[in-house]
């Protein structure tokens, strides 16, 4: 009687195991077939620790809350308003980000672990924008219309800063972790501190390379086109030793490439020109 009694409570228990794991299964399946390409490759592109696929797929919050924002802002559209509001509930409890249906939000987004992230009903954000955990994208008042932030193309705001209010920041501008930013950030501007400040390029760069192409002697065309090529050159790079890693990733050998290339040293250069 007792082994038998055992032995059914293991086939219960195996039975669930296995429904678990179907189940689990079938929302992968699920969520690769709705991921699209890129939205997989921009967690590449931007995460060093993203191994394969599989673990994209299922271990990335950001990821998910893409998808599930996606579903929701067609609902919310198609004014199935509590439903879509219902759906980015959902959402929330099994990721930790909250993104209102009504968000816009542009292409190959990324959100670097997630949790604690809230993103309001009228904040609009471009293409390539990557948060990570803790950002707000808030309103400040309770009037409606448009009440919260708009972020431009490439913009990265780091963990826990908020951004809050119907304000802008420009394409390209970094936004400190922790920050507070209640006012208009211009493009390629970094961002950062409570209430945010624009930080000092020429500081910041301690009179090396500057990404911008300004020299110390703002006023002489040929310093300035020396700096802006000098740039030029490291985004050049930059772009190389991409392509190689993506070769890389695909099994091309690349290490000829690396030993061979020329030490390029942009700080040295433009100390030079300065
Ligand atoms: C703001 C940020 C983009 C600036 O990076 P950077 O351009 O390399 O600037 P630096 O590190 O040279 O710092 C420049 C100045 O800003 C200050 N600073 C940098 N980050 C800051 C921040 N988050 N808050 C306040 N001040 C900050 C530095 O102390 C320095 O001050 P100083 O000129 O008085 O010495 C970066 O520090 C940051 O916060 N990135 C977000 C990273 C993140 O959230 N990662 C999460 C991974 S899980």
């Amino acid at each position: 009687m007792v082994p038998a009694f055992s032995i059914a409570l293991m086939l219960i228990i195996l039975g669930g195991l296995v429904s678990v794991i179907l189940s689990v299964s079938l929302v992968m399946v699920a969520i690769a077939f709705i991921a699209s390409r890129e939205d997989i490759r921009s967690v590449f592109d931007r995460d060093p620790a993203a191994r394969s696929t599989f673990e994209v797929l299922t271990c990335y919050p950001g990821l998910h809350a893409r998808i599930f924002h996606r579903m929701a802002h067609t609902l919310w559209h198609a004014n199935l308003k509590w439903l879509a509001r219902f759906l980015s509930h959902i959402a929330r409890g099994l990721t930790g980000i909250e993104i209102h249906p009504g968000a816009t939000i542009g292409r190959r987004f990324f959100i670097d672990h997630g949790m604690g992230v809230v993103i309001g009903e009228t904040a609009e954000i471009g293409d390539d924008v990557t948060l990570y955990h803790g950002v707000t994208l808030g309103g400040t008042s309770w009037k409606e219309g448009k009440r919260h932030p708009t972020l431009g193309n490439g913009v990265v705001v780091g963990a826990g800063a908020k951004i809050l209010g119907p304000i802008h920041i420009g394409d390209n501008a970094k936004i400190g972790s922790n920050a507070v930013v209640v006012k208009d950030v211009p493009p390629g501007a970094t961002a950062a501190g409570i209430p945010a400040r624009i930080l000092d390029e020429e500081k910041k760069s301690g009179g090396g390379f500057n990404a911008y192409g300004i020299g110390n002697d703002h006023n002489d065309p040929v310093n300035k086109a020396l700096h802006g090529l000098i740039g030029h050159s490291v985004t050049v790079d930059q772009r190389i030793e991409f392509i190689l890693r993506q070769l890389e990733k695909m099994g091309v050998p690349v290490e000829e490439e690396r030993a061979t290339a020329d030490k390029f040293d942009p700080n040295h250069l433009n100390k030079i020109v300065d």
